[in-house]
């Protein structure tokens, strides 16, 4: 106990300059900015992940510099991580009864931490380890009182997720069906209200019984008092008990719905994109949109019916002892209705298929058109687009109707059968009074004509429940084309976390997209040192676009190594590897939002000094600045107040915000006019100091001051070098440098200054 000081007392202050933390994997270049690496509690969690053989990576922390990491921040950063980590609130008491070595994590009130490593009640003490301590130091053993000093109560858990981990598993009825399960102790709490309510909707019938048989025959006043009153307290019960499970059930649907949308926007950010490449958006929302089917379904109809279920439990005992003969014929009615919906069922469930089909179809003409309603319009196309539409619609109309009307036949045969047993059954019921009276009295056959009616409810409902079900399994199935999807980050916490310098080589890279025959890219050897200002050029569709997709770890199934400073790309770590890579594309997507925003991206921890630090290399500062709010100016959808340069060079400026090892221009300035296009490339150098860029342009000119330019064909590797050399040896290169340069002269006088080596694959 004396050397208690040595528990952590935060450090919400600690020296910046500590050295970082040794097996963190903390990039400088790409994160010291977002989390500090050296504060407690963070150090804190990396110990604890790492007990369950999982490296955090701090860069992932999304957490201010010099903040102190909250309970969530810290929560979000171990889950994305895929473990499972939950904040709480725990009392000594807990503390004391925690069992198993995993650490946990006490989240001091002055910003520190410490890792729970054990207790000991006998002596009423738990043991602390400074997260700040070497490994092989003995934990503290802390008393209640010192430890309150300390500590709020404030507490993170974190172990390996149990089972397969949720996120993970495929999206089935079985899936389902666990999150469901998961609220057992509210669907315990329901359960045990139904059958509450069910005992006590046969309170009534018994009574009406009790008033004819006894009450009406022997004229006895003091038994009439005394159902009243038992009637009127069943009716105060009724009230609470329903209020009490209507409550309950709307929770659960709460609580399923959101699961199931957490569920449903976590798998579609981590789809790789030749998803969403090779699907069309209005697909994928469509088969997302189906989800919700289900979700009405689970919180609907199948839990009414199998409330109702509870009823019948209570109430079939109850009418075979009224009478067993009645109870046989509803019985048998109920069972013949199941029949003929079962019968109908695989008939409709290939009709119901198709309707579907036909209703995806339409909504994605429906969504390519908002889409692309630009072109639309300027191409006229509306005549044709509407043509397609009243097409898909009346398809989809006519699947629909074939659907209904085969399920009109069950819904029909069905309905003489509901009748017997709702009124059938009176006119058999009177028959036996009238001919065997000693079996069954009026009384009792009125309250078997009240309790009937309930009994058939609930079987009906089941038979129908298994009809509807199939419309759920078949949207279950849409939604799960989407969601069952291999993702691409399915190991976030694997892979390596290099520093890279930004050496790239490509050996005997071979790639076919999936799907595709020809290959896009055949045995394209290249090697290019850290620093190189590397352009590309070829043809359209001769693989520049899909090298730079290699890059990013986009396609991730070629033949053959990618390299970066050495490490094969396939073993670095995916979220790592994208941190360290600014990408710019032709047409670049910005958000709603202000300027800053747009640069800063959501990056943590960044100012708008960053912002205009960024924007000032990719020499968009000068239209900021004229522009009415600055860096607050608001971009609208579509970004319809910027010109195709500016937003370019925002695009540019979000790229380099994290001053990325490697920067790829895809095209980024074939769309622009001379001038803005002239604007951008006056800063490539600039902006390429210190780093490796990769430039695809068809315009060569932009290219000349590369310090190799690689020239592809049909997916093969023609020449690399620089400019001046490939004008005078490479046919295709002097080519595409004459079409687009007739008027000059001497094209070519311009030095290298990084040596690149070229390695032809065969
Ligand atoms: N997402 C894709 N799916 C299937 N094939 C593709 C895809 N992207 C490109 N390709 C094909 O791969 C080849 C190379 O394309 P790409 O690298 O985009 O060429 P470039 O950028 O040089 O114009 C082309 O034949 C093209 O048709
Ligand atoms: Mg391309």
């Amino acid at each position: 106990m004396d050397n208690f000081d040595a528990i952590p007392a935060g450090d919400a202050k600690a020296p910046p300059a500590a050295p970082p933390l040794a097996g963190s994997g903390a990039d400088p270049a790409a994160g010291e900015s977002e989390a500090d690496p050296n504060s407690v509690r963070v150090r804190a969690i990396l110990a604890a992940a790492r007990y369950h053989g999982i490296d955090l990576d701090t860069n992932d922390l999304r957490v201010r510099r010099g903040e102190v990491a909250t309970a969530l921040a810290l929560l979000g950063w171990v889950r994305n991580s895929g473990l499972w980590a939950k904040a709480t609130r725990l009392s000594w008491g807990q503390l004391l009864k925690l069992k198993g070595p995993a650490p946990v994590v006490l989240l001091f009130a002055d910003g520190g931490a410490g890792l729970l490593v054990g207790a000991n009640p006998a002596r009423n003490v738990v043991f602390l380890r400074d997260p700040r301590a070497p490994a092989s130091a003995d934990p503290v053993a802390v008393d209640e009182l010192r430890l309150q000093q300390v500590w709020g109560g404030e507490a993170v858990l974190v172990r390996k997720p149990r089972g397969a981990p949720e996120a993970d598993a495929p999206f089935t009825f079985g899936w389902i069906a666990r999150a469901v399960l998961r609220e057992r102790r509210i669907l315990r709490d329901i359960g045990l209200a139904s059958i509450a309510l069910s005992v006590l909707t046969i309170l009534p019938p018994l009574l009406v019984m009790t008033v004819i048989d006894r009450v009406l025959v022997h004229q006895s006043l003091s038994t009439l008092v005394l159902i009243s009153t038992i009637l009127g307290v069943g009716v105060l019960y009724e009230t609470l008990l329903g209020y009490a499970r209507r409550e309950l059930t709307q929770v659960v649907a709460a609580r399923i719905d959101s699961t199931l949308n957490l569920h449903i926007f976590n798998r579609l950010l981590a789809l790789p994109i030749d998803y969403f490449e090779r699907n069309p958006a209005g697909q994928t929302n469509h088969r997302l949109h189906q989800i919700w089917k289900l979700r009405e379904f689970l919180t609907g109809k199948m839990l009414t019916t199998f409330l109702d279920l509870f009823t019948l439990l209570v109430l079939l005992p109850f009418l075979f002892y009224l009478s067993a003969t009645l109870a046989w014929m509803v019985v048998a009615g109920s069972v013949l209705i199941a029949l003929i919906i079962l019968a109908f069922l695989p008939a409709i469930r290939v009709k119901v298929g198709r309707a579907i089909e036909a209703e995806v179809r339409k909504s994605v003409v429906m969504v390519e058109t908002v889409h692309g309603i630009r072109t639309v319009k300027s191409l006229a196309m509306e005549p044709v687009q509407k043509e397609v539409w009243d097409e898909r619609v009346a398809d989809a109309s006519r699947k629909r109707l074939e659907a209904g009307r085969l399920s009109n036949w069950p819904a029909t045969l069905v309905t003489p059968i509901e009748r017997f047993i709702e009124r059938g059954v009176l006119l058999l019921g009177a028959y036996l009074v009238l001919e065997q009276a000693s079996t069954v009295q009026v009384g009792g056959l009125i309250a078997f004509m009240l309790l009937g009616m309930r009994l058939a409810q609930p079987l009906v409902g089941l038979a129908r429940l298994i009809e509807d079900m199939e419309e759920v399994r078949a949207a279950v199935g849409e939604a799960a084309m989407v969601l069952n999807h291999p993702t691409e980050i399915s190991g976030v916490s694997r892979g390596l976390r290099p520093r890279f310098n930004g050496a790239i080589t490509f050996e005997n890279v071979t790639f076919a997209y999936p799907g595709a025959k020809a290959k896009a890219l055949e045995k394209v050897s290249f090697s290019v040192p850290a620093g190189t200002m590397l352009g590309l050029v070829g043809k359209s569709g001769s693989g520049k676009s899909t090298i730079t997709r290699l890059l990013q770890g986009i396609n991730r199934e070629y033949d053959g190594y990618v390299k970066i400073d050495g490490s094969e790309l396939r073993e670095i770590n995916l979220p790592h590897l994208r941190r360290s890579f600014g990408v710019v594309l032709q047409d670049n997507f910005l958000f709603r939002g202000t300027v800053r925003e747009n640069i800063l991206a959501g990056r943590p921890g960044l100012t708008l000094e960053d912002a205009v630090r960024a924007a000032r290399l990719a020499g968009a500062e000068e239209f900021i600045e004229r522009m009415p709010q600055g860096y607050e100016t608001f971009i609208e959808e579509g970004s319809p107040n910027l010109s195709g340069g500016q937003r370019q060079r925002l695009a540019i400026a979000r790229a380099l915000i994290n001053d990325p090892r490697i920067l790829i221009l895809d095209e980024a300035t074939s769309a622009l006019d001379p001038e803005s296009e002239a604007l951008v490339n006056a800063n490539l150098k600039r902006i390429g100091r210190g780093r490796t860029m990769a430039i695809v342009s068809h315009r060569l000119s932009s290219l000349v001051d590369c310090d190799a330019i690689l020239v592809l064909d049909q997916g093969t590797v023609v020449d690399m070098g620089p400019h001046r050399e490939l004008v005078e040896r490479c046919a295709i290169y002097r080519q595409l440098w004459l079409q687009q340069n007739r008027h000059m002269q001497d094209p070519a006088n311009r030095p290298a200054s990084v040596g690149p080596v070229l390695a032809q694959g065969d």
